[in-house]
């Protein structure tokens, strides 16, 4: 069988979890592996259709999809949640429906069930038949009883794919809603007694709704409200995981989103 594995770490072959990946590889020598590192490459993959597509193509002619992926603050890495758009975004989502598909990640057990909900989530959106997930412990591969969970995991998603049982969705579909939100005037206005409160959006243009709410929202106070739209801010990418900040709070992108300087 062919299985491609979306490798959802931006530090692409030094990932963790494509080291477990690796494990179950070694245990079903029969399968045929193919990794692609969709995070390491989403600025190609953004830049580039033909690589975009290359992608598409293997998932297409795959017989099941293992999403793979570290922990990355709450969810999955920012890159691999653009590549997800981008499935969307491209129309291409018919190359994912009726593909059997499954979820490996590695954490710190800080809110895996954020990213395996939205995963989920995401794979009922595209059509998939959704198997399973396993949440591993950056340090399970040194434990022969989690080394084993995986290979059961592992074996039962290749089942599932070769006996095609019928799957269960979890989550209602996505719909749009043409809802247009009309704002009334606040009839009293909240005192924030001094404390500051701080807007972050991505969308601050007064005709859409958000921007509608995030006017009514300041119009709700006394005091003046800062909101900041994050497309004003000079961003040159996601994180990478390279640990770089670790030293002396520095990023490696020099760009106009400062780390914090707490304790430095
Ligand atoms: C920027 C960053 C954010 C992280 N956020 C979380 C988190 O929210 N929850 C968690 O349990 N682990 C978190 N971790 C730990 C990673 O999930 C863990 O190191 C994982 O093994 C990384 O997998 P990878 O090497 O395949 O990317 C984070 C690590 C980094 C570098």
């Amino acid at each position: 069988m062919k299985i491609i594995v979306l490798n959802g770490s931006p530090k692409g072959e030094d990932s963790i979890t494509l080291q477990y990946v690796a494990y179950i590889r070694k245990h079903f020598p029969q399968h045929d592996f193919r990794i692609v590192h969709v995070s390491q490459r989403i600025k190609k993959i953004e830049r580039d259709l033909e690589a975009f597509q290359e992608i598409i193509d293997e998932v297409r002619s795959a017989d099941g999809v293992l999403w793979s992926f570290g922990l990355w603050v709450l969810c999955v890495p920012a890159q691999y949640m653009r590549f997800i758009e981008l499935i969307s975004e491209r129309g291409v989502e018919e190359a994912f429906e009726n593909k059997y598909a499954a979820v490996m990640t590695t954490s710190i057990h800080f809110y895996d069930h954020t990213a395996h909900n939205y995963m989920r989530a995401v794979c009922e959106d595209l059509g998939m038949k959704y198997v399973d997930a396993i949440s591993l412990d950056i340090i399970d591969m040194m434990k022969e009883e989690r080394r084993q969970e995986m290979t059961v995991f592992a074996d039962g998603f290749f089942k599932a794919i070769q006996e095609q049982p019928a799957t269960s969705k979890l989550f209602k579909p996505l719909t749009f809603s043409h809802f247009a939100y009309q704002p009334t005037r606040p009839e009293t206005r909240t005192d924030a007694k001094g404390k500051k409160i701080l807007v972050l959006t991505d969308e601050y243009d007064s005709d859409t709704n958000l921007g509608k709410m995030i006017a009514r929202f300041k119009q709700s106070f006394v005091d003046e409200i800062e909101v900041i739209d994050l497309n004003d801010i000079d961003i040159r990418g996601a994180c990478l995981g390279c640990m770089r900040c670790g030293y002396d709070y520095t990023c490696v992108y020099k760009d106009g989103f400062k780390t914090s300087t707490i304790n430095a």
